[in-house]
């Protein structure tokens, strides 16, 4: 493995903005190969991530913009909409390549430091990881939008995105892609972890004590902070619950948490995914339905109750098995087992839902009993919201190496894939 050239760290600028349309997070992050160590089989390498570098990941700042209330509106309706103008789609694309464009412009310029390559993941409009019949072939289908070309002539340096179709290409999901930094960052030796992430949508990913990269596994657990906007948006008319003030101040309408956990989807065994499809206007409409004539804030209350009650029960049914031995944790085993994590375990939060403190404190109280420490990426010098920027800015930098970094055992791809496209200043 010597023989190959060692990589030049770079900074890159990673750039993401989630289903939540909340807005843009930009991370400016040194990246490169840690001198000399390609790993060796029996640490961390395996049969599919043989060789996989070690890499130097440095935060140098982070910064996040808010989208303007109508480019917000306009990103909602397209995700909600069976129907749009293709004009405006076409324009929202280039709009959002200035947006993004402006947000890596004037970060760089908060913290003095110049990116060498940006990695921008886009704007979700639409994501149907499993394939379905469409005009007599069967079709997965992905849309990030924000034209890289505008991003790449604003900003002066090349741009990655678009990073999920080669995923999905090679039989992937396409999705989660955050697990790879989630093993580069907090796999251990000793210590089983799950590293959860709360955005519109919650996901986990469990990197078992000593871990291989096809050890790991991740699937969404349900909503994030997803129902909880939505509910708080109709109800206050507040685009979220800021410090989870409101749920604070309400009761749980325990019978509501206890039906909408009998849905589909949280009974379905991982790998599973979710987004708008599953958790937008219908299920929020239901949910409301449940909630009857409930005080406001109880509604709020019983949506935050909602993510943290499905986070738990993820990690109870689905993580943590009392009884069974460990299993090799490939990810066509988990749809029919489930996984134990032996020993000291924690669970590492991440995402905007970290700063909703009734959240937090729900979400506490009921992994205490499952012996599940409730720890914050803050902790490992990684601020929750920027988590899902620096991985973009890593993922951007192996493309750029021309290095596979989906995690087929997340994703369910056959193969490891270069992800991304490079559009040149
Ligand atoms: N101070 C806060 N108090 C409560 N909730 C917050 C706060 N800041 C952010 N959030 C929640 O986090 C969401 C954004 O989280 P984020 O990780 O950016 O998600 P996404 O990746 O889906 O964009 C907001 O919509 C809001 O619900
Ligand atoms: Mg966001």
């Amino acid at each position: 493995m010597s023989q190959r050239a060692s990589r030049q760290a770079m900074i890159v600028a990673g750039v993401m903005s989630g289903t939540s349309a909340d807005g843009i997070n930009v991370a400016l992050v040194r990246v490169g190969d840690a001198q000399g160590s390609r790993e060796r089989s029996g640490t961390a390498s395996d049969s599919r991530g043989r060789g996989r570098p070690r890499h130097i990941i440095k935060l140098l700042g982070h910064a996040e913009y808010s989208y303007p209330a109508k480019v917000r509106a306009a990103v909602l309706a397209a995700m909600n909409a069976t129907r749009a103008s293709v004009a405006d789609l076409a324009r929202l694309n280039f709009l959002l390549g200035e947006l993004y464009a402006d947000a890596v412009l004037a970060t760089q310029r908060q913290f003095r430091v110049r990116a060498d390559l940006v990695g921008c993941h886009g704007q979700t409009l639409y994501h149907q990881g499993e394939a379905q019949g469409f005009l007599g072939r069967n079709v997965a289908a992905t849309w990030q939008t924000g034209e890289s070309a505008v991003i790449a002539a604003r900003v002066g340096v090349p741009v990655v995105s678009d990073f999920r179709p080669a995923d999905m290409a090679a039989g992937g999901k396409g999705a989660p892609l955050v697990p790879y930094l989630d093993y580069l960052l907090f796999r251990n030796a000793k210590i089983g972890r799950i590293v959860q992430n709360i955005g519109g949508i919650a996901n986990l990913t469990v990197i078992p004590a000593g871990a291989h990269a096809s050890d790991v596994f991740a699937f969404d657990t349900g909503p994030g902070n997803m129902v909880i906007d939505a509910v708080t948006d109709a109800l206050f008319g507040r685009a979220f619950d800021r410090g989870g003030k409101i749920a604070a101040s309400g009761k749980v309408l325990e019978s509501v948490v206890g039906a909408m956990l009998r849905s589909k989807f949280f009974r379905a065994k991982p790998p599973k995914t979710a987004g708008r499809e599953e958790f937008g206007r219908e299920f929020v409409r239901e949910f409301l339905r449940r909630c009857g004539r409930a005080r406001k804030q109880d509604v709020v209350a019983t949506a935050t109750a909602l993510t943290a009650r499905s986070i738990a029960d993820a990690v109870r049914r689905f993580v943590i098995s009392k009884s069974g031995s460990p299993t090799k944790n490939s990810f066509r085993e988990i749809a029919s087992a489930t996984i134990q994590l032996p020993g000291p375990r924690s669970l590492i939060l991440s995402g905007g839902g970290a700063r909703n403190a009734t959240l937090v404190r729900m979400l506490g109280e009921q992994l205490a009993p499952l012996g599940v420490k409730l720890r914050f990426s803050d902790e490992f010098g990684l601020p929750s919201e920027a988590k899902e920027a620096v991985a973009f800015a890593v993922l951007a930098y192996e493309t750029w190496n021309r290095r596979p970094s989906n995690l087929p055992s997340a994703t369910g791809a056959k193969r490891g894939a270069v992800l991304g496209k490079i559009s040149y200043a």
